[in-house]
């Protein structure tokens, strides 16, 4: 047996229980993990509640109860038939599962499996909980900039949302690209997000974007909403919006602007979570932690989650 959160009612922080559950197995092709850390990210507040902002046609079946979570970093514990590449001691993390069953990486707990190719070799100078912080968000930014945009050097990229999960790492990948940043977020995060080497920044709560920046190439959207087509104006002709989560981007018109969209749905990947470790092992990709709080705390964790503008990744402290 061992300890896992799990989800017996759809609702408030509060649902969540902290409980005697079986401890899983590693089957063919995966790995058993000894979690040290587990991040949160909006999807799993978003089940918590039984997806209840989505209407109901639109809301994923998820049998209760459930533990959540996707992203962990942890150590090998154990291996399944067919598995060569990682050993009982390895240092690992991932994103677990994703896309798939909502509640497939099962991250809130004391161990989980995961298929051997999600995973990567965690940084030796790197702590658990600064790696647990990138898988979700880390690999939604790097899908965006580097599948669905191929962003080049020297283009200008607007990050909108920049000191969230997916866009501190945008953030980052974009500069570390060598192109121009524009990030936009509250006043609060300025200095964060200056210091992450944006070339420009924009405090939404006092400046209208649209009247701040122009002829950009590429537009990151994590906020969306009823008004993202307020981004459109923004953006050259031939420029792209890569919308992150829904919003109404008015798609007719940005179509007679010249302007195309790259959305994108984040997927586990093993071998891009490598090259993401050897971001941060040069330094080029810095996980910024809002807020730490125990396994046995989940649900202080989501009240937190929940107040909004989060800087960087809440994560869940599991040892
Ligand atoms: N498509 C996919 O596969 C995928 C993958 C991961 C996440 N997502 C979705 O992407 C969204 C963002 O995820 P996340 O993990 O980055 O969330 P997050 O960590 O909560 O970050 C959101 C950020 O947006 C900022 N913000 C809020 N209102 C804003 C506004 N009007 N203008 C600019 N910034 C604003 C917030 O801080 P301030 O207000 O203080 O600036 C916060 O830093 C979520 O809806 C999530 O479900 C989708």
């Amino acid at each position: 047996m061992m300890r896992a959160v799990r989800v017996h009612a759809f609702g408030g922080p509060d649902s969540m229980v902290y409980e005697e559950v079986p401890r899983p197995e590693a089957g063919p092709g995966e790995v058993l993990i000894r979690i040290h850390a587990a991040a949160l990210n909006p999807l799993d507040w978003v089940a918590r509640s039984g997806f209840a902002v989505l209407p109901e046609a639109m809301r994923p079946k998820l049998d209760l109860p459930f533990t959540p979570g996707t992203d962990v970093s942890g150590v090998v514990a154990g291996v399944g038939n067919g598995v060569s590449q990682w050993r009982e001691g390895d240092e690992v993390f991932g994103l677990v599962r994703f896309p798939g069953l909502v509640n497939g990486g099962k991250a809130y707990a004391r161990y989980t499996t995961s298929p051997a190719s999600h995973l990567a070799r965690k940084p030796a100078g790197v702590d658990h909980v600064h790696a647990a912080a990138v898988p979700m968000a880390g690999l939604t930014a790097y899908q965006t900039l580097f599948d669905h945009i191929r962003l080049e050097r020297g283009k200008t990229v607007l990050v909108n949302g920049a000191a969230g999960g997916v866009g501190h790492f945008a953030v980052q990948l974009a500069k570390a690209t060598g192109a121009q940043v524009i990030g936009v977020a509250s006043g609060r995060h300025a200095a964060f997000l200056r210091d992450l080497g944006v070339d420009q920044f924009i405090d939404y709560t006092t400046t209208a974007v649209e009247k701040a920046a122009r002829d950009v190439d590429h537009v990151i959207d994590t906020v969306g909403g009823p008004r993202a087509h307020r981004l459109l104006p923004l953006v050259k002709p031939g420029g792209t919006i890569s919308p992150v989560t829904f919003g109404d981007y008015r798609e007719d018109r940005a179509s007679e602007l010249g302007i195309s969209f790259r959305p994108g749905q984040v997927r586990s990947d093993g071998a891009q979570m490598s090259e993401l470790a050897r971001l941060m092992e040069t330094g080029r990709v810095r996980p910024r932690i809002d807020s730490v709080f125990p396994l046995t705390d989940a649900s202080h964790a989501h009240r937190r989650a929940e107040q909004g503008h989060i800087q960087g990744k809440i994560v869940l402290q599991v040892i």
